[in-house]
């Protein structure tokens, strides 16, 4: 069998893009990065590609008249790379339903809340605000709502009473690189399927994402 390849979306700073670099490098991700897409030229996740050797494509927003050009391009362009997997990490943009739906199945994304909570922007703000005990972040498949989708694993962390966006920002983020390592494993392994909206793992459906608290991992169950 071939190495299964994965095309990575980002918008940003691209960490999560390095724990997944780093994992393919440790043998951790049985898989190969075929292209890393930004829409913004100057994402330091460009960088980090290109240190990594991995190609990069830019595909600039701004520089479409209508959404819906941008949007068929990025479909163009990713649907050319034949990709087993697309991993959207950290990319900014909403997702047109004609590109879930061509990559769908095989579409993850990682969302810094634990979700069905705090779908949208300024996550941290939001739980703090709350007054949440727990926060965390999940990885899941991408469904045609926002910030949807079934879930394969979730990072679970206290809140602390000194906690303010920032700290708890940076230690979401933290376990966001543990996390997002290990699904796509699952996945490009064939551990972890959807099916009709349903997540496999190991073959059986599902009924609870697995979830790693304190360095400790629980399978799906
Ligand atoms: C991460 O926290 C990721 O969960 C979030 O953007 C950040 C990207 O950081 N994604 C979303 O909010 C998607 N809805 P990174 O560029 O350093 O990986």
């Amino acid at each position: 069998m071939s190495t299964p390849s994965i095309v990575i979306l980002i918008s940003g700073s691209g960490s999560n893009l390095q724990a997944i670099i780093d994992a393919v490098a440790e043998g951790k991700i049985h898989a190969s990065i075929s292209a890393v897409i930004s829409n913004h030229p100057d994402a330091l996740g460009l960088k980090r590609a290109q240190a990594a050797n991995i190609d990069t494509i830019v595909i600039d927003h701004t520089e479409f008249a209508e959404r819906s050009q941008f949007d068929q391009t990025l479909t163009n362009q990713v649907a050319k790379l034949k990709p087993d997997l697309v991993v959207l990490a950290g990319f900014m943009r909403i997702l047109s339903e004609e590109f879930i739906t061509q990559f769908e199945e095989r579409l993850l994304n990682i969302h810094p809340s634990l979700l069905p909570e705090f779908k949208g922007i300024q996550t941290h703000r939001r739980a703090l605000e709350a007054n949440k005990k727990q926060h965390g972040a999940s990885v899941h498949f991408v469904s045609n709502e926002l910030d949807s989708g079934p879930v394969v694993i979730q990072a679970r962390i206290p809140v602390l009473s000194d906690d303010n966006e920032k700290t708890l920002a940076e230690r979401v983020l933290q376990q966001e690189h543990v996390i997002y390592p290990i699904a796509i494993e699952w996945f490009v392994s064939g551990r972890v399927k959807l099916l009709n909206n349903q997540v496999y793992f190991d073959d059986k459906p599902i009924a609870e994402a697995a979830t790693w608290i304190s360095n400790t991992l629980s399978l799906p169950k």
